[in-house]
């Protein structure tokens, strides 16, 4: 199991470049499954989570062809045969966002047979309301010996309101509509940037869709769609997590390759909490500190407000504020697994529910710490970047299936970081989510 050992106490300088959206590429590679035709994505992240998606789409009978070269980080992928519409459970139980290919197997052939993806790490994680939907649209579903067993000869449009706001829900079942008999008109949908770019792929796949990005879509149904080629958003969760770092070591970052506009809610609050944020061109913010920072509260949000995948990251730096601050999480029952190992550094938390109290600054001292999840890993990082001496990080494959290569990133900035074990390769670790 590899490890990161991080000597803290650097500034981070410099110019740190964004990878790819895992969370947007997850979808869009399970989008080819509705065309015969070669997809080709770009600006792909080299992280385990796409290449458990590369796997999980050959097991069913598609040819994936994965490339990092120096130019590529791009994905070329025919389902032309789907021989095994089936996605099994030895590689959904290590990332549960395979449900994404339920939708576009029941839309492209009529049948689908998923492992139930159970739960995680930070909670439950049902997908009840992609089988309510895909219910709507005509599609019977089972449920046996741990599997989705889905039929339909073919979905037809429906009006679908969605009970909780759910991302991949959202685009599971877009997803299917756009292959469906008439028109689908979803209501109470995620407005993540992922959606509107699973959405552009979509369209440029010859889908109708209107209102990608808003809490209402509609979907006008086609018989078939083509291939395409289409470049993946910048990873606004790795773009957030760069900017807390530069903050919590009192550094000088840019954060290049990034959305500026997917950034609002997190570079809005590292203002009020007495960073220097700026938009440094369209592609790129800089985060300096000059001053001591200030607890100001946070409380999840879908998007636009602020995103629960940087709850952990933002708790890190709540440590190291003036001040009493309130982490509320709004989203998951469960994501406060980076709370203690927080705690084991010198950070002062409470938690009481859903709500963490976080007294600040503490000096935080260098432990021997155990990543848990992925966004919990990059709270840790971020702790050890500042904490006084060296910090061995446990279990990094966590941080592994989303971040790429951050320790080779983070140290091109001044940082203390290096891998200790072998550097990341594709084969895949037996993961519990
Ligand atoms: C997506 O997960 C992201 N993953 C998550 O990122 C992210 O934390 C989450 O959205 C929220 O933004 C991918 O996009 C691959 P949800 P998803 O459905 O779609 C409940 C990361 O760190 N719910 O929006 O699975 C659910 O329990 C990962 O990159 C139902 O009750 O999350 C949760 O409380 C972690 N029934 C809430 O909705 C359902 O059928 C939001 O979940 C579906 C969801």
């Amino acid at each position: 199991m590899d490890k990161f050992v991080i000597r803290g106490g650097n500034p981070l300088v410099g110019t740190i470049r964004v990878s790819g959206a895992k969370n947007s590429a997850l979808p869009c590679m399970a989008a080819a499954i509705l065309t015969e035709d070669e997809v080709t994505l770009e600006n792909i992240p080299q992280v385990r989570d796409i290449e458990t998606e590369r796997k999980l789409l050959a097991s069913m009978g598609a040819e994936v062809e994965l490339g990092y070269g120096r130019a590529q980080h791009r994905t070329r992928i025919s389902c032309k045969l789907l021989s095994d519409p089936v996605a099994k459970y030895e590689i959904v139980k290590t990332m549960r966002a395979s449900s994404l290919v339920l939708g576009p197997l029941i839309a492209r052939t009529g049948m689908a047979r998923v492992a139930m993806p159970g739960g995680c790490a930070i909670g439950g994680r049902p997908i009840d309301l992609h089988i309510k939907g895909l219910e709507k649209m005509g599609a019977t579903i089972s449920q046996e010996h741990g599997y989705l067993e889905a039929r339909a000869d073919r979905l037809k449009g429906a009006s679908i309101v969605f009970d909780k706001i759910t991302v991949t829900g959202t685009e599971d079942l877009l997803m299917a509509a756009t292959l469906a008999d008439g028109e689908t008109v979803m209501e109470n949908c995620a407005r993540e940037p992922e959606v509107t770019d699973l959405a552009e792929l979509l369209t440029a796949m010859g889908a109708k869709i209107e209102g990608a990005g808003t809490s209402t879509i509609r979907v006008q149904g086609v018989t078939s769609l083509h291939g395409a080629r289409h470049r993946i958003n910048p990873d606004r969760i790795e773009a957030g997590t760069f900017l807390i770092a530069g903050a919590i070591t009192g550094g000088d970052l840019i954060v290049a390759n990034c959305n500026p506009t997917h950034l609002g809610a997190v570079m809005t609050k590292l203002e009020e909490a007495g960073a220097k944020v700026e938009i440094f061109s369209q592609d790129s913010v800089r985060v300096r500190r000059d001053g001591p920072l200030r607890a100001v509260d946070i409380s999840t949000e879908e998007y636009p407000g602020f995103p629960t995948d940087m709850q952990a990251q933002y708790m890190a730096l709540a440590t190291q504020s003036e001040g009493i601050c309130q982490v509320k999480e709004n989203i998951f029952e469960n994501r406060f697994m980076h709370v203690q190992e927080l705690v084991r550094m010198g950070a002062n938390i409470r938690v009481d529910g859903r709500v963490a109290y976080v007294r600040g600054a503490s000096p935080l001292s260098a432990a021997a710490v155990m990543c848990s999840d992925l966004r919990a890993s990059a709270s840790l990082v971020l702790a050890a970047l500042v904490a006084d001496g060296e910090s061995i990080l446990d279990r990094v494959y966590h941080m592994d299936r989303g971040y790429e290569r951050i320790e080779e990133k983070l140290r091109g900035v001044g940082a203390q970081i290096r891998r200790m074990g072998s550097i990341f390769s594709p084969k895949q670790t037996e993961v519990t989510l």
